[in-house]
């Protein structure tokens, strides 16, 4: 059995300390210093009672990789620890992700509550996924009008979802109004936070109960593992209301979502990728800080381009949701969002053409710097109207910006704007 460090007995350290140290165990019996990687689908018992023991719970040791594995739990612990929760599970994709958090707490009947600014994938999973289980999901216009939210609350409501950094539209969530809703409403609020990681918010602190990740983003960071977190605050007091969730009745969420629903349902991540995902949450806090410096230098050489009609870059601040970025991300506002050419799809379709250092990609949280058209490709099943009503226009353009020299991307994105017809002068008005 391997053992949890804790150095100097200390209960808590500081976010870029944790991200190397929490939840690492040296016993192996090699002294391994980095995590090693049990790619093992089993694990021996040595004998007829210890068997049974295992199966019991009684020594806490391994049993099959499906429930539990070595790598995979201190990727899991370093993740509680960044988070401020109580419990990590690890799955194979963000997607698994979001699935398997929801499934923990909603069954055939019951009501989910979302934000309509949302991962497409989300929003797939809800309509067409959830609907096939007998689950209604209910799609709230403008997440920041709490009119909204208590107007689409039904009886059968199990819980509240949304994101943090929402991509490209960068329309922060409120966490005050969202959770204090939840809290009125008695029900846990899920939150995505593939954009913003922990080292930019950590919203458990600010009322969430249940955290989720696409770990093939950020956390992950070199683009080379898809991945997914659900992280427990331990916050929601399930035990208030036995009728509304009696899995829980003497059982934590994260055990039951792990046993009954990950376990059983099998989307579990492979000890390779758990591996990967720890060389990279080693230095979140170092790339965080740099795609968020970098999206701010490119936001604002778009923003004074007269061929650019709007950025939406919460760190800016003439942007709407710049006093949310105040509140909650002193770290800055994160990598992804999008900016609309005036010269519409045509103009996208140059500028897309043109760049040489971002790739043309649908990914976000890599090193490297994306470019994306989402109208012809993350959005073009959506419904025109309802693309236009998003904003997402033709001439929107999503980048993910990496942690390469700022200087380099903007003259990327500088000599392809050059190819871009010369716009008009606003007219001059004689009066
Ligand atoms: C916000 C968000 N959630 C979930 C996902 C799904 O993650 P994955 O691709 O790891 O399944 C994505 C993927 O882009 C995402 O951006």
């Amino acid at each position: 059995m391997t053992t949890t460090r804790r150095p100097y007995g200390r209960d808590e350290f500081g976010f870029d300390t944790e991200q190397v140290h929490a939840g690492e165990s040296i016993g192996d019996g090699y002294g391994a210093r980095v995590t090693p990687i049990h790619m093992s689908n089993g694990f021996v018992f040595d004998s007829f009672d210890h068997s049974e023991a295992r199966f019991r719970g009684d020594d806490g040791g391994w049993v099959y990789s499906r429930n539990a594995n070595p790598t995979n739990s201190v990727a899991e612990a370093r993740l509680t620890a960044l988070e401020h929760g109580v419990d990590t599970i690890l799955v194979g994709s963000g997607q698994a992700a979001v699935t398997v958090a929801l499934l923990g707490i909603l069954r055939a009947g019951d009501h989910l509550l979302a934000s309509s600014s949302l991962f497409e994938g989300s929003k797939g999973l809800f309509r067409e996924n959830f609907d096939r289980f007998g689950i209604d999901v209910d799609f709230v216009d403008d997440p920041h009008d709490l009119s909204q939210w208590r107007g689409l609350l039904r009886p059968t409501t199990r819980a509240v979802f949304a994101e943090t950094i929402p991509n490209p539209k960068n329309d922060l969530i409120d966490f005050a109004l969202v959770s204090g809703f939840a809290r009125e409403a008695g029900v846990p609020f899920v939150v995505d936070s593939t954009s913003a990681t922990p080292f930019l918010v950590r919203p458990i602190d600010h009322g969430a109960d249940i955290v989720v990740h696409s770990a093939s983003k950020f956390l992950t960071g070199h683009g080379a593992s898809i991945a997914g977190a659900i992280v427990d605050g331990g916050t929601f007091e399930w035990s208030r209301y036995p009728e509304k969730f009696p899995q829980f009745v003497g059982r934590s969420y994260s055990d039951f979502t792990r046993s009954v629903i990950a376990a059983r349902l099998g989307p579990v991540l492979s000890p390779f990728n758990a591996f990967l995902l720890l060389q990279g949450l080693e230095t979140l806090s170092l790339r965080m800080e740099r795609h968020s410096r970098n999206a701010l230098a490119v936001a604002r050489w778009l923003e004074a381009r007269p061929e650019v009609e709007s950025v939406d870059y919460a760190g800016l601040e003439a942007n709407p949701y710049h006093s949310i970025a105040e509140r909650y991300y002193p770290n800055g506002t994160g990598s992804v969002f999008g900016f609309t050419l005036v010269g519409g799809r045509e103009a996208a379709r140059t500028v897309i053409d043109a760049v040489e250092l971002f790739s043309r990609m649908t990914n976000i949280g890599d090193v490297r710097s994306m470019i994306l058209h989402p109208a012809t490709t993350s959005h073009s099943q959506v419904d025109p109207s309802a693309r236009e009503h998003n904003g997402i226009a033709e001439g929107l353009v999503r980048l993910s910006v990496g942690i390469e020299d700022a200087a380099d991307l903007i003259a990327d994105l500088d000599q392809a704007f050059a190819r871009l017809p010369v716009p008009a002068e606003p007219a001059v008005s004689l009066a």
